[in-house]
């Protein structure tokens, strides 16, 4: 007998979904207790196969010499995907590394199921990338490869917010319009659904399903818009150096604002690039800080500190990071009404996103019975605020924000494989 999961391989965080023979599903314990895990890998410099998941981050975070990587998802699709990294010394192919963290996962689940896996329904979002159908397609081709790499014979995929609506619709009884709203570390994806209890039992579901969209916006470029916003700017993001008063080079900026670039900028052409326009900055004492990020490889650190700074704005309307690994005292001061305004770009084609799904099934908004949110931003309150604004009639689910997606992958793959 084929045995079957579900698993949400996602910018952020991933999970497994086992179904049972009664018809449920339950997360597989994929780290300690823990139903999710961070997807983010640790190679020690010391050796050894790569830490994964809250081991990875711990490791790193408490100053182990080593290469961390997270937001992997965001390769696909990408040039880089076939391209080798270097670490401690050895080349490595990204597809081997994300191969090694989905082994990882479909082993624990493995444990919990007390059989050996085979068949999997991987969630993708709607667009891996966007307005390029090609890249698109390879994005989820890479991703299938991966899968078989890591063990799996069969490999089906389902769009990610489709997935969410199915492990909501157990509780519904009678039919609802319902929109999900996915919002995740990299892709912002919607769906218009038809969905009830009764509907998980047929065999198709394209009549239910009215319109799914997405685009590659999510939480991963909040923190790159908080980050270039509030923080870079101590370290002389948008400084000038020499007598004919030259822009420093904003790209060095932009990449260590993002999770999937820091690891390019070190590189020892980079760290003297930086060091000859030091020599010659308006501001040395800022940019001074920049340089010492670049040397002591304190990136993610950063950008960590971003993460949680955003996070943190979620349930208050001001805080200050402390950023004393890379000077003592320095701090970032940071309001709600500056994150509001950084993420200002993001939300708005979000939300423009959003009318889009609704435009494509020519479904006006007070149609919609039941908003289901899933994924981390949805926490947002800029974005609450607008959701709840659009849709004041419909009822907003929030349940298993973190694990919906996997959930119903769960459900699918009981679907589909059985
Ligand atoms: N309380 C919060 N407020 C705002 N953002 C949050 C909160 N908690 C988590 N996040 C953000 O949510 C994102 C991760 O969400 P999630 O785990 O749903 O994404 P993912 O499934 O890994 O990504 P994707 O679906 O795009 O592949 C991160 O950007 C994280 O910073
Ligand atoms: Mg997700």
């Amino acid at each position: 007998m084929m045995r079957a999961c579900g698993m949400d391989f996602g910018t952020s965080n991933s999970a497994m979904a086992l179904p049972d023979l009664q018809g449920g599903v339950t997360l597989a314990p994929c780290e300690g207790n823990h139903g999710t895990l961070p997807t983010a890998l640790f190679f020690a410099a010391a050796g050894g196969a790569p830490l994964v998941g809250r081991a990875a981050q711990k490791l790193f975070f408490e100053g182990e010499e080593g290469r961390f990587m997270r937001s992997l998802k965001r390769l696909l699709g990408t040039s880089l995907m076939t391209q080798a990294t270097v670490v401690n010394g050895k080349p490595r192919y990204f597809d081997t590394i994300i191969a090694d963290f989905m082994k990882y996962l479909r082993t624990r689940a493995e444990v919990a199921a007390g059989a050996p896996l085979d068949a999997v329904m991987i969630g993708r979002p709607v667009h891996f990338v966007d307005d390029d159908n090609a890249a698109d397609q390879s994005a989820e081709a890479q991703l299938a490869a991966v899968a078989r790499q890591a063990g799996f014979t069969h490999v089906q995929f389902q769009f990610e917010p489709i997935a969410a609506a199915f492990a909501h619709e157990r509780r519904v009884a009678r039919e609802k319009l319902a929109l999900v709203v996915d919002i995740g570390g990299g892709t912002s994806d919607f769906t218009l659904i038809k969905i009830c209890a009764d509907y998980s039992a047929k065999p198709d579901r394209k009549d239910d399903i009215l319109a799914s969209h997405g685009i590659r916006t999510g939480g991963n470029d909040f923190d790159k818009q908080l980050s270039l916003a509030a923080f870079m700017p101590l370290l002389g993001y948008r400084g000038t150096y020499g007598e004919k008063n030259l822009a420093v080079p904003l790209a060095p900026f932009h990449d260590m604002s993002e999770w999937s670039k820091i690891n390019f900028l070190y590189t020892p052409q980079q760290r003297r690039e930086m060091a000859l326009i030091l020599r010659e900055a308006h501001e040395p004492e800022k940019l001074s800080r920049f340089t010492k990020v670049l040397e002591h490889e304190n990136g993610h650190k950063l950008l960590a500190a971003v993460e949680e700074t955003k996070i943190t704005l979620t349930a208050q309307t001001a805080t200050a990071a402390p950023l004393t690994f890379i000077e003592s005292g320095l701090t970032a001061q940071v309001s709600r009404e500056d994150f509001d305004r950084a993420i200002g770009g993001n939300m708005a084609d979000i939300l423009a996103a959003m009318d889009d799904c609704l435009q494509s099934a020519q479904t006006d908004a007070a149609n919609i019975d039941t908003v289901i949110l899933t994924g981390g931003p949805t926490e947002t309150p800029l974005l609450q605020d607008a959701i709840r604004a659009r849709f004041p009639r419909a009822d907003i689910s929030e349940d298993e924000r973190m694990a919906s997606v996997a959930l119903g992958l769960g459900h699918d793959a009981h679907r589909v494989f059985k």
